[in-house]
């Protein structure tokens, strides 16, 4: 792949590169850049082929994958529970989505690494004064004062010591004895309150307990099985500060190829996905699995060609395509880009993000999307794939399993006026652990629909 590739490709004058901080002192970008290219790799290219094999069976309709997590991560907001919180809700949902489709859940994190941001404006005006937006934690900082607002490189160095951490938590998550499916059962659901999901939930804990029970009574030993007591868990974030990714990006030993290792998965934003982008260079010489976010000006032919740069040899598992179109364009501008990937034989994962093309300002002042409208775009997407005859393969979400109120609606419904009480991201409203669950109940539904059609076709 990629033969005439290098990680500094993406510099060259033919590629735009769009939604990049300028840093005034070039020595220091250099300074920082050289120390992260020393640091160890935080994933593996081997790990990162696994996913890519993963994805391929998404692909083929045999799979499901759930991506979710932050906006954008913090470094105000980093903590342990915090992590803990995430991944356990995201495993809660994989739970209920194999349990209902007998699909594997492919499951991976915006986390540990999801830090930079592009921003619709440049700039952001307060009370009369002027000052650069806020990109991000590993760019410049949330408070609005001139020297927070600086871009630092330095902030890269904390960003990949935060990333490292995080990933370290979840790996320990993950293979260490709390993803085993018997704590399934334990995990408490004190964020549902009164939502009718929490019964449901209950229910397929205790028969999935019921059914770990039966199989030990026939003599197997969960506890020596990897399968049921730990869980494979990804990492992702948008590939947007091309400095950072190239400084993390090594040749593996076994292959010669290249992989960015400061995540299993990089995506491409919606603003930086376009012939001859910068960032589209950068990610062609990759080896990682890839998404690129679809959104309602995408043409069908310039998909097709980023396609042709992106995936060459169209390896299944390699591109994933994150459709955000907002509730009332789904069903539009879905099928044009699902017929032509289908007529030139392009083997990708289809995802839906339900939350970049939902966010309205509510009444209360506060950025919002109500979750009847994300619920609305998931239920296009799915209509789409089963007219189509395509797999509906995943759904990627900004998520956490904190309880806050930053989406309006749900079966605990979150009012406008109820957004103020813990309104804490760093950037675009998430859902909260509840919201989360209960979409993930009503996807197991959707994703059964299609299976149900699918089986009685081939019978
Ligand atoms: C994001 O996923 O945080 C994001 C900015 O999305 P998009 O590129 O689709 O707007
Ligand atoms: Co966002």
């Amino acid at each position: 792949m990629a033969q005439d590739w290098i990680p500094a490709n993406w510099k060259q004058e033919r590629f735009t590169a769009k939604h990049l901080p300028e840093y005034l002192d070039a020595g220091a970008l250099a300074e920082a850049t050289d120390t992260l290219q020393g640091f160890p790799p935080l994933v593996f290219a081997g790990e990162a082929r696994k996913l890519k094999e993963e994805l391929g069976t998404v692909a083929k309709g045999e799979a499901f994958l759930l991506q979710g997590g932050d906006c954008a991560e913090s470094f105000a907001e980093f903590s342990p529970n915090n992590i803990r919180d995430t991944f356990r809700v995201i495993l809660q949902m994989a739970a209920v989505l194999t349990f209902a489709s007998k699909l594997p859940v492919v499951k991976v994190g915006r986390m540990a690494g999801q830090f930079a941001k592009p921003r619709s404006s440049a700039t952001e005006t307060k009370n009369g004064m002027v000052l650069p937006s806020y990109f991000g934690d590993n760019i410049n900082g949330i408070e609005f004062s001139p020297a927070s607002r600086t871009n630092d490189p330095q902030r890269m160095l904390r960003a990949y010591s935060q990333a490292a951490a995080t990933l370290n938590l979840l790996r320990a998550f993950a293979g260490g004895g709390y993803a085993n499916l018997r704590e399934v059962h334990r995990w408490t659901l004190d964020f549902m309150g009164r939502s009718p999901w929490a019964e449901q939930y209950k229910s397929i804990a205790d028969r999935i307990g019921e059914a770990l029970d039966f199989m030990e009574a026939c003599g197997v030993d969960i506890e020596d099985q990897p399968q049921l007591n730990t869980a494979s868990f990804y990492t992702s974030h948008e590939a947007l500060l091309l400095p950072y990714e190239e400084a993390m990006t090594r040749q593996d030993s076994l292959t010669d190829e290249w992989y960015d290792t400061s995540a299993h998965f990089l995506w491409i934003g919606d603003r930086t996905r376009f012939i001859n982008s910068a960032h589209v260079e950068f990610l062609r010489g990759v080896n990682n699995p890839i998404g690129v976010k679809c959104g309602p000006s995408l043409e069908p032919d310039a998909l097709l060609q980023m396609l042709d740069v992106l995936n060459p040899a169209r390896v299944p598992g390699r591109i994933t395509l994150i459709g955000r179109f907002g509730h009332e364009k789904v069903e539009a501008d879905l099928p044009p880009l699902v017929r032509a990937v289908t007529r030139e034989g392009h083997p990708v994962v289809w995802s839906c993000d339900p939350m970049h093309g939902n966010v309205i300002k509510s009444d209360s002042g506060f950025k919002t999307r109500p979750f009847d409208r994300i619920l609305a775009e998931v239920r296009g997407f799915f209509a789409v794939h089963r007219a189509e005859g395509t797999h509906a393969g995943g759904i990627h979400l900004e998520m956490t399993g904190q309880d806050v109120t930053e989406c309006t609606g749900g079966a605990v419904a979150i009012t406008d006026e109820g957004l103020s009480s813990r309104y804490h991201t760093h950037c675009d409203p998430r859902l909260n652990a509840a919201q989360s669950l209960e979409l993930a109940f009503l996807l197991a539904e959707m994703l059964n629909l299609e299976l149900g059609e699918s089986r009685r076709a081939a019978a």
